[in-house]
């Protein structure tokens, strides 16, 4: 798409304009982060390269997958998939199946890269309680949806060190993940010990930081802590993810609406309004680009937020945005309903006025807005979301989504002409994967790359219910929505994990990865 093209947004309103791209977006987009340019990945291997092996040597698992429609962000054909132990062995037209391996036909389906989903949290100790699943559930439902590999924001108590945080986090998903896991580090203080901490981490293979600038008193940062933050981590070339709120507005207007008497879950939305979201993103632009670090601001949900980013772009500074699939597919009116029906649609930034959504969906659609994750925070409506029955800045925040994310982006982005497949790619995988220094490991199908794919059945049809749903929560904010799709298979690392729906993976297989930090470092 020409640089020139302009993206109109919804109400007849300026336009957003397509931005310039800043130094460190660059260095990805160099290998096509957003920026699809048909690249052709077939690749001819003669058949001895797999043949010729020695006798007695133990086979890896094989699988081949026949006729598959391949989608990848940059490029689409049909081929035969040839898989051996972890990883993508060959892919080629007529493929004979090796003796032993499994063969899967995928004729009429398609087959996309693994989903990446990189902003979760399946750990999360919160506005006084936990949320509901752990490193089996989650991965389980993660799977079921067609995500292979899911990110988790480490967020330790502001009493917690932060080598103490990382291995509280590491500890929930030994020997119960079920999908490859990373860590977001959340940087929730900054002291003496956090430079020598914080370097140990990253050496360890988390690429990247979490900060908040809301949540006061609870995981928030002052500004002297991230200044530190944004420069240590441009030192390092690590990437910091933000939650961008002004939190003193967030409070200051929380006490005005509860002084009211708006109690109910409705008030949440104008306690925390589209400009509370933009000063956020504002005082982070202005952060990063005086120290020079590259940011990347989590679930983004609005035009006024947008705004600010693409401004800060234009004038060089490194940011890339998630959008969140609730904020694509839901609006404020659902957290109105009566009662306290409102609280399960709870949560930071708030679901907007619908108008929104088309700006959202033009954003990925252009790539001003790089990728879509869930921002997963599972709390029950019954015993959890009550918490705050009288006072809605203490019910629990989260709108759960992990397992419904690629079949509802499926379903309003590919179906409804928004996205196209490979787009559809780019967003809800590969993007993510480049960013976060997974790729080509991981968002790619070509030989070489882990053998996470998703097999997708187009003419699947049913409904969101959480009566059906894997992840363990009491609720579905979706519940009753169609869905156009679904995975009919899909693999971790060459192993089939779920079947027509159903989980049958291996509990434990799910592999921490280690990631180099991908963004220009001062002195690494
Ligand atoms: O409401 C939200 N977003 N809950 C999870 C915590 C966070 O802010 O990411
Ligand atoms: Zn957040
Ligand atoms: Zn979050």
């Amino acid at each position: 798409m020409s640089e020139r093209r302009r993206l109109r947004v919804s109400g007849g309103r300026a336009p957003i304009r397509r931005r310039r791209i800043g130094r460190a977006e660059a260095n990805v987009r160099r290998e096509g982060v957003g920026n699809p340019e048909p690249r052709h990945h077939l690749q001819i291997v003669r058949e001895s390269d797999y043949t010729d092996r020695h006798e007695g040597e133990t086979r890896p698992m094989t699988l081949l997958i026949k006729n598959a429609d391949i989608v990848n962000a940059d490029s689409r054909y049909t081929a035969d998939i040839l898989c051996e132990g972890d990883t993508i062995a060959r892919i080629d037209r007529g493929i004979a199946a090796p003796p032993g391996a499994e063969v899967i036909d995928a004729t009429g389906k398609h087959v996309f890269p693994g989903f990446i989903d990189p902003h979760t949290h399946i750990y999360l100790p919160f506005m006084g309680t936990f949320s509901k699943d752990d490193y089996e559930t989650g991965t389980k439902a993660a799977l079921v949806g067609g995500t292979t590999t899911l990110f988790e924001m480490v967020c330790p108590s502001r009493a917690m060190t932060h080598a103490e945080g990382f291995a509280l986090w590491r500890r929930q998903a030994e020997g119960k993940a079920c999908c490859d896991y990373s860590f977001h580090m959340g940087v929730t203080r900054f002291d003496a010990d956090s430079v020598a901490q914080l370097r140990e981490i990253v050496k360890a293979g988390v690429g990247s930081f979490k900060v908040f600038l809301a949540y006061k008193g609870a995981f928030g940062v002052d500004d002297g802590e991230l200044w530190k933050t944004l420069s240590l981590a441009r030192d390092l070339g690590v990437v910091v993810t933000a939650h961008c709120e002004n939190e003193t507005l967030v409070s200051e207007l929380q006490a005005q609406l509860l002084a009211a008497g708006r109690t109910g879950p409705d008030a949440h939305h104008d306690s925390r309004p589209p400009r509370v979201e933009a000063e956020g993103v504002n005082h982070l632009m202005s952060f990063a680009e005086l120290t020079g670090a590259t940011v990347y601001i989590v679930h983004l949900s609005c035009r006024e937020a947008l705004e600010r980013a693409v401004a800060a772009r234009e004038r060089g500074v490194n940011v890339f945005v998630e959008t969140l699939i609730q904020y694509l597919v839901l609006d404020k009116t659902w957290a109105e309903k009566p009662g306290f029906e409102g609280a399960k649609y709870v949560m930071s930034p708030p679901l907007r006025d619908a108008a929104n959504q088309r700006v959202l969906w033009d954003g990925l659609a252009s790539g001003l807005v790089q990728t879509v994750a869930t921002d997963h925070a599972p709390f029950d409506f019954v015993g959890q979301k009550p918490m705050g029955k009288d006072d809605f800045t203490k019910i629990p925040n989260g709108i759960p989504s992990l397992e419904d994310r690629v079949n509802l982006l499926w379903t309003h982005g590919v179906k409804r002409g928004r996205l196209t497949l490979e787009q559809f790619v780019a967003v809800g995988s590969t993007n993510a994967a480049k960013i976060f220094g997974l790729w080509p490991r991981k968002g790619v199908i070509q030989p070489g790359a882990d053998a996470d794919l998703v097999i997708y059945d187009p003419s699947y049809r049913g409904r969101i219910s959480a009566t059906t749903q894997t992840q363990n929560v009491d609720y579905s904010a979706f519940e009753g929505f169609p869905i156009e799709g679904r995975p009919a298979v899909v693999t971790v690392r060459g192993q089939v994990a779920v079947r027509d729906g159903t989980f049958c993976g291996t509990i434990g297989r799910g592999r921490f990865l280690a990631r180099t930090p991908a963004h220009t470092a001062r002195d690494r």
